[in-house]
């Protein structure tokens, strides 16, 4: 979708949202797929409620993305703008156990800069693609920790008030890698408490789940991480290694030979090839478990 009419032009400059003219999805996403669209890259938080009028005023539908390493998006040209926050210089800061951080800061550097300031407790997550913010919206978690347990204080755009708000932790609910806000509310910034552990003591658990990652994830290739949820008490990966689905592809989407539930995109799949694979992905799994597997990964597919 483009933003040609030069009054909305004009505003999001007044905004100080910058505006990219088709933008290639591919490009911003970690499976390497998706169509283009017009970018919008928010400078200031405390602009989001005018952007937002001014495009539902406009009938400019929107969605908004992190670090799209979580996110199969589709092909061709877009019937939607995507909003991007600008990563702030610094986009984080520790007071005591409290670390501030914007969700635009890439969750791998905010667990090291944490780290080397002697706070620890998000090791788990070390390695995991994307932003602090897309992390929070999933309560994304590996090796037995989630992040929603270290969050004290979430500020975001909330869509039902049209504001901004804060919320405390008691608010907000974290379930496995789901949580209870809207899908079109905006996550801006999060104050995490985060245990005092030495940088030594950390840096070794770090290792041990890069090491554990590194043996058993496709890292090096593009993916959306783990594609489906697992359901209670089992394991995705399991059940679609044991039909032997490992290596199933249509066209470049591949079901991974390292791990079943990373579905790999090896050269220039559509997202209509890596649809049609997870749906029969989910179809043999239903048919030979008797379990319907959920997405993990978000689809926006028009
Ligand atoms: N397994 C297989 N074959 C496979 C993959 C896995 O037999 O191809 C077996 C493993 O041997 C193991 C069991 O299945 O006994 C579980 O596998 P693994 O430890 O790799 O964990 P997972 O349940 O597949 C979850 C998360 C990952 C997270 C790891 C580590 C989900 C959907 N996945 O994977 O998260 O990194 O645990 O904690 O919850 C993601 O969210 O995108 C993601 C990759």
């Amino acid at each position: 979708m483009r933003i040609l009419d030069p009054n909305i032009v004009a505003k999001l400059a007044e905004l100080h949202v910058e505006l990219k003219h088709g933008a290639a999805l591919a490009e911003l996403t970690s499976l390497g797929i998706g169509g283009t669209t017009d970018l919008l890259r928010i400078k200031r938080h405390e602009t989001l409620p005018d952007l937002l009028n001014l495009l539902d005023a406009n009938h400019v539908p929107h969605k908004f993305l992190g670090g799209g390493s979580n996110l199969l998006v589709g092909d061709g040209e877009l019937p939607w703008v995507v909003l991007q926050l600008v990563r702030p210089e610094p986009d984080v800061m520790l007071d005591g156990n409290l670390a501030h951080v914007d969700t635009a800061a890439d969750l791998g550097r905010m667990i090291t800069f944490c780290a080397k300031n002697d706070l620890g407790g998000m090791e788990g997550l070390i390695g995991v693609p994307g932003t602090v913010g897309g992390a929070l919206r999933m309560n994304a978690g590996a090796y037995g920790m989630q992040i929603g347990s270290y969050v004290r204080e979430v500020k975001l755009y909330r869509a039902a008030s049209r504001k901004i708000e804060v919320l405390r932790d008691h608010q907000i609910s974290f379930e496995y890698r789901h949580t209870s806000f809207a899908p079109d509310d905006m996550m801006l910034a999060v104050i995490l408490e985060l245990p005092s552990k030495p940088y030594k003591e950390i840096l070794k658990g770090i290792r041990i789940c890069n090491e554990k990652r590194r043996s058993s994830q496709p890292l090096g290739q593009k993916s959306a991480g783990c594609i489906f949820k697992n359901p209670p008490g089992v394991s995705a990966g399991r059940m679609i290694d044991e039909l032997g689905l490992k290596g199933l592809s249509v066209g470049d989407a591949r079901v991974s030979d390292r791990h079943a539930n990373f579905f790999v995109n090896a050269g220039h799949a559509s997202a209509k090839d890596m649809l049609t694979l997870i749906a029969d992905v989910r179809e043999r799994v239903q048919k030979s478990f008797g379990v319907s597997l959920e997405n993990e990964v978000v689809v926006w597919n028009a």
